[in-house]
């Protein structure tokens, strides 16, 4: 049986250049796993990560910069200990330290054209009143989009336009953005309780709780209400696409648009096709949003797509080493200052929310089935006990 990751000696007197190896290298070997499975390009990898969690670089460009034979080296001795499949080097990782060479010199192919529209994007429709459905609203209202957001109540839609406002009351008192582009941005949010007020959408975006049953039932009944050609794109961050799909007469127009929290800050948007995604359609979200000013990267329909496949491993290794003794306020610090990430793992936990985080790993362990994924004990507890986060005003630390 593999080892916990603090049962390694003389965890607790970890430097911080060992706190970010001993946290950080596993991350990049599974980074070059992606790329070995040929799930997603090296520059896909690397700017769903830059984009997605604000890193200065990404996972396979940092190996580029450290050498692939000193992460090889480090991680074959880390696995020599642990006995974590996870800590084995992976065989393309192997070569190229053998071969001295690098990942994005020997392995990317690009020079793709410039998506097109295919089909005419005017009015977006976006489905919650969450964080996310919010952040999404801004996005495409910001971007000229007449968006209409479909809530359950006036009181949640009303938390939409206090979410987008107060944004821009920031970006107006930082010299940003004016009153007059607040109140352009407000003007072409509208809301509405009944979703047959989406009849004339072009797109729309689905960003209510995580629930395949919920989901399910909505996507029915969008099919039955979207124009024909209308596209129906999710913000699951953990639910098979495809069998959203496979609940409508569309299959095609069925897409995943995946956000990063905040949306409005975060560039990324993962687009995830199933088999059943038509060309145009994922030729379309790549050019919508490219138009909206984020990044998009493809990936298939596999839990945790790119970005949260990579983070959620890492951040719970995190727990796992606070779990042998060491602080989350220390790994928090290690991490920031030894690789420059915008956010420790346990800032970052608080931020995506403790249960969040908890159900995307129990998602990641029943996919990958790999025993190093098992959510760690103290997140489980930490959900159990309530406290999620900064939601709750406590996760890992206290706001
Ligand atoms: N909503 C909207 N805008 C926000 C915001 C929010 N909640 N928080 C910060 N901002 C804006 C600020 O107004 C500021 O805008 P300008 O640059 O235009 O002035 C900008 O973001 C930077 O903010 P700050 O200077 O206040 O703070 P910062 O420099 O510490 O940056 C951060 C904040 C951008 C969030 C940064 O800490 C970061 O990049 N963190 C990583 C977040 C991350 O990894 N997200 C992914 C989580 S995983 C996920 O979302 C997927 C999933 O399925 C769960």
């Amino acid at each position: 049986m593999s080892r916990a990751i603090g049962q390694a000696s003389g965890m607790t007197e970890l430097t911080n250049e060992q706190i970010a190896e001993t946290l950080i290298y596993p991350y990049l070997n599974h980074a070059v796993k992606f790329l070995q499975d040929e799930y997603a390009t090296a520059t896909d990898i690397d700017n769903g990560m830059r984009f997605g969690c604000g890193y200065p670089v990404g996972p396979l460009a940092y190996l580029d910069g450290v050498g692939a034979a000193v992460v090889r080296d480090a991680l074959a001795a880390r696995f020599a200990q642990t006995g974590d499949s996870l800590h084995k080097p992976v065989a393309l990782l192997e070569k190229i330290a053998d071969q001295g060479g690098t990942f994005h010199g020997s392995v990317d192919a690009e020079g793709a054209t410039a998506p097109e529209l295919k089909h005419d994007i005017a009015k977006i429709g976006v489905i919650g009143t969450g964080t996310m459905a919010s952040g999404i609203a801004q996005v495409f209202a910001q971007a000229g989009y007449d968006v209409v957001v479909v809530g359950r109540s006036e009181g949640k839609l009303d938390g939409v336009v206090g979410y987008v406002g107060k944004n821009l009351d920031r970006a107006i008192a930082k010299g940003k953005a004016t009153e007059d582009d607040k109140a352009a941005v407000l003007g072409r949010l509208a809301g509405a309780c009944e979703r047959s007020a989406l009849t004339e959408v072009d797109l729309a975006i689905e960003a209510i709780v995580e629930d395949l049953a919920i989901k399910t039932e909505l996507f029915a009944e969008l099919d039955a209400i979207l124009k024909p050609g209308a596209i129906l794109a999710t913000t699951t961050s953990s639910l098979p696409i495809t069998r959203l799909a496979e609940t409508t007469q569309r299959p095609g127009d069925v897409i995943g648009m995946h956000f990063f929290n905040p949306a409005p800050v975060m560039k990324l948007v993962e687009i995830v096709t199933t088999t059943h995604t038509t060309a145009d359609v994922d030729e379309t979200v790549k050019a919508l949003t490219a138009k909206v000013g984020k990044v998009g990267v493809s990936c298939g329909d596999r839990a945790g797509f790119i970005v949260n496949a990579l983070l959620f491993p890492y951040l719970n290794d995190a727990v796992k080493l606070a779990e042998a003794g060491l602080g989350p306020a220390t790994i928090d610090a290690a991490v920031k200052e030894q690789v420059s990430l915008p956010m420790g793992p346990f800032e970052l936990l608080d931020v995506v929310g403790n249960d969040v985080s908890l159900a995307i790993e129990k998602e990641l362990y029943a996919e990958f089935k790999e025993p190093g994924l098992a959510p760690a004990a103290t997140l489980e507890r930490k959900v159990g006990e309530g406290k999620l986060g900064r939601k709750t005003g406590e996760g890992f630390h206290t706001y």
